[in-house]
């Protein structure tokens, strides 16, 4: 509930957004708008200094390269409410508002003897952002556990209950990502197991474990190897700005990968949504092409890791962009491979 002295929105001009994108890109936007009702969207959206303006939604800004000022409004949900709407026997059904911490609505769930969300720990970003990109890591992505997504539709200009189903989940792929801004997510519902497998599968969870001297793991323990092995291989965007990866692992046809095999036997191969197709690795290719730990004035590719982009303080968008076209254009020279940013462009096309 919000508080009687609590604004439902609140709006102010000519807005820093260096705090509100984590590569801490130094860009201005001629409104900000937050949010903490979100019953009151629809009579804000239709202020005159709102109205037939620009409208961009950001969550904690863990998924965009900001390439110059922004026009128009930057809207950004403050509701922060995390809810219980069923206990079942076998699963408890979680609403998040959009402002939600995803890491600590994670870390929650845990706590409540949930599971389901250990693999994703540590993943920045808002509850809110979660399924635009169908966030995914060691294993899990969110699409699998959530049940429905709120929105307000401005295209219909009407309030929206997207299902599973709908919402088209796929590899960092949904129906948000393909109409950006229809959509303003509200809240997400997720369907928790109170049991489920562990997926203990993905590569170093296993010899985290052992390190951990966990010989029976629970979920809570699943969640703390992802932190760790998190935490040693991509920057804190606190220390270093950066946005996760930068490119998104290419989905190739079987028989090109197999070429490709041929000439680098090395090449990290992962299964992907269609049996005909695999998931190259992005940053190994990256890594082959000699761009780990490159640095050009204040734009670079961490030393950690290839396919994370990172401002060591005052690179533009527009410096960190031409950086990852540079990247991408040695990528297809030598692989013959396309790669695509995974974070979203704001004022540039890719
Ligand atoms: P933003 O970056 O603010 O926005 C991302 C997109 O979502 C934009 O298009 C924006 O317009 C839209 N959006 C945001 N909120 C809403 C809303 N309420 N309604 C409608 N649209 C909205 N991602 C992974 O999948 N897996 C990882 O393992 C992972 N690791 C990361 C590690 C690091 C260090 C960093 C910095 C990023 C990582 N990411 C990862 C990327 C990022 O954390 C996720 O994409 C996250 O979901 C972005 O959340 P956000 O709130 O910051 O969204
Ligand atoms: N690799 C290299 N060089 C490097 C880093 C990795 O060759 O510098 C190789 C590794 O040896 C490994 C392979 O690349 O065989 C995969 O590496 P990793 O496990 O780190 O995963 P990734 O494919 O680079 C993806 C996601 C991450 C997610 C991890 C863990 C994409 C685009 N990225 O990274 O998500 O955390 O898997 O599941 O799918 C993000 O989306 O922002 C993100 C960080």
């Amino acid at each position: 509930m919000m508080s009687a002295s609590m604004p439902a929105w609140t709006l102010t001009e000519n807005a820093s957004l260096k705090a509100l994108n984590t590569f801490h890109v130094d860009a201005v936007a001629a409104q900000l708008l937050e949010v903490f009702e979100p019953s009151v969207l629809p009579e804000v959206l239709a202020l005159p200094q709102v109205a037939g303006q620009p409208l961009l939604v950001l969550g904690s800004g863990s998924n965009v390269l900001i390439a110059g000022d922004v026009a128009g409004t930057v809207l950004v949900f403050g509701n922060r409410n995390i809810e219980i709407l069923e206990h079942r026997a076998d699963h408890t059904v979680v609403r998040a508002g959009a402002g939600v911490n995803w890491h600590g609505l994670v870390m929650w769930s845990l706590q409540q003897g949930l599971s389901g969300l250990e693999n994703l720990a540590l993943i920045p970003g808002t509850a809110g952002a979660s399924p635009i990109q169908n966030i995914g890591a060691y294993g899990a992505q969110v699409g699998e556990f959530i049940q429905a997504v709120d929105a307000w539709d401005r295209v219909e200009q009407t309030w929206v209950r997207l299902d599973t189903e709908a919402c088209r989940f796929g590899y960092r792929d949904s129906v948000f990502k393909h109409e950006p801004d229809r959509y303003l997510i509200t809240s997400i519902e997720l369907r928790l197991p109170l049991l489920h497998e562990l997926r203990l599968g993905y590569a170093g969870i296993g010899e985290e474990m052992q390190a951990m001297g966990v010989e029976l793991p629970v979920a809570a323990d699943v969640a703390n190897a992802v932190i760790n092995i998190r935490r040693r291989k991509l920057p804190d965007p606190d220390v270093l700005g950066n946005a996760g990866s930068f490119f998104k692992n290419p989905v190739l046809p079987l028989e090109q990968v197999e070429v490709l095999l041929q000439h680098y036997p090395e090449l990290p191969v992962f299964p992907a949504d269609q049996d005909d197709r695999r998931k190259v690795s992005a940053a190994w290719m990256i890594e082959t092409c000699g761009w780990k730990g490159y640095r050009d004035g204040d734009s670079g590719v961490a030393p950690s890791h290839a396919l994370v982009l990172v401002n060591y303080g005052a690179a533009s968008g527009e410096q960190l962009l031409a950086l990852a076209r540079r990247i991408s254009a040695s990528v297809l020279e030598t692989f013959g491979v396309p790669i695509e940013p995974e974070p979203r462009l704001i004022g540039a096309q890719w």
